[in-house]
């Protein structure tokens, strides 16, 4: 049997801790953080994102306001409003969820963002920062990672780490999280050839490629460290599920995140996380 680790109890550990925390913030600075999330038309996953963002942000007693924008606004009007949230001195972060719609030239949005309110941690300059080493807001999700791996007692210096995916907001900065922690790192992805020899490969395993129960027991080494950051609909059931087949692999990682209660709640505790961030540094914190 795997270790599970729970990102549901992880994640209420911190958003309690930093509750606490956020609660003397107008006795010491007049306000709370406030954080502004941008939804543009209503793709089904991203209003359910935004839902738990906005939950967690109440429970952790952050000031949240969702913008709401019909999917056929445009690009100049969207990047009006980000002009407008920038300016806004009562503002300390701006998210913008994705994808947006195709008209919508997400790489010009995500610039556009004041990287001091960049909570995602997308801005181009934050990107950099992050590959040079130098002091960053790290993205949510692989922030989000490596704290569970903390948690879960993984030794990473020294191990094999195989990540399956290579986008902006998963697969690279987790890469990179996981190669500053000393890991030997491949980045694997739809084109790698012979995955499952390489995925079997790898004492820590992370899967972000977005396909339902994609990573069967045959691509897991024995006692691989298994994390899943998928979200998906199980087409013959409807229901969530990760890209590993859970029920399959459970038997043969030393450990293993679930899918809901995974890597999906610690995902929106390190938004909330690095919203109070740029809200200290702004306060000169
Ligand atoms: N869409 C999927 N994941 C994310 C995320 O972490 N941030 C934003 N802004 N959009 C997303």
């Amino acid at each position: 049997m795997s270790k599970i680790i729970s990102g549901k109890e992880l994640s209420a550990e911190l958003k309690a801790a930093m509750a606490a925390r956020v609660a003397e913030f107008p006795a010491k600075y007049g306000r709370v953080p406030h954080l502004a999330v941008i939804l543009v038309g209503d793709n089904p996953a991203s209003v359910s994102y935004v839902t738990g963002k906005a939950k967690a942000a109440a429970e952790v007693g952050i000031r949240n306001t969702t913008i709401r924008r019909p999917a056929d606004i445009s690009e100049e009007e969207l990047l009006g409003l980000i002009a407008e949230l920038n300016a806004d001195d009562e503002v300390d972060g701006i998210l913008v969820q994705l994808p947006l719609p195709k008209h919508i030239d997400e790489d010009k949005v995500i610039a556009a963002i004041d990287i001091r309110k960049d909570v995602d941690g997308f801005h181009p300059l934050n990107v950099a920062a992050l590959w040079q080493k130098q002091p960053c807001t790290l993205p949510c999700t692989p922030k989000g990672i490596m704290k569970m791996l903390e948690r879960a007692g993984v030794a990473v210096a020294g191990k094999k780490a195989v990540v399956i995916g290579r986008s902006n907001i998963v697969g690279l900065p987790v890469a990179k999280l996981l190669l500053d922690a000393n890991a030997t790192v491949t980045i694997a992805h739809s084109r790698t050839a012979d995955l499952p020899a390489v995925t079997r490969e790898a004492d820590i395993l992370v899967v972000a490629i977005g396909r339902p129960k994609f990573v069967t027991a045959d691509m897991v080494g024995d006692g691989a460290v298994v994390i899943d950051v998928g979200v998906n609909r199980d087409p013959e059931t409807g229901k969530l599920c990760g890209d590993v087949d859970f029920a399959a692999v459970e038997g043969k990682a030393s450990v293993i995140t679930p899918v809901p209660g995974g890597v999906g709640p610690m995902t929106i505790t390190c938004l909330m996380e690095n919203t109070v961030e740029c809200f200290l540094a702004k306060m000169g914190e």
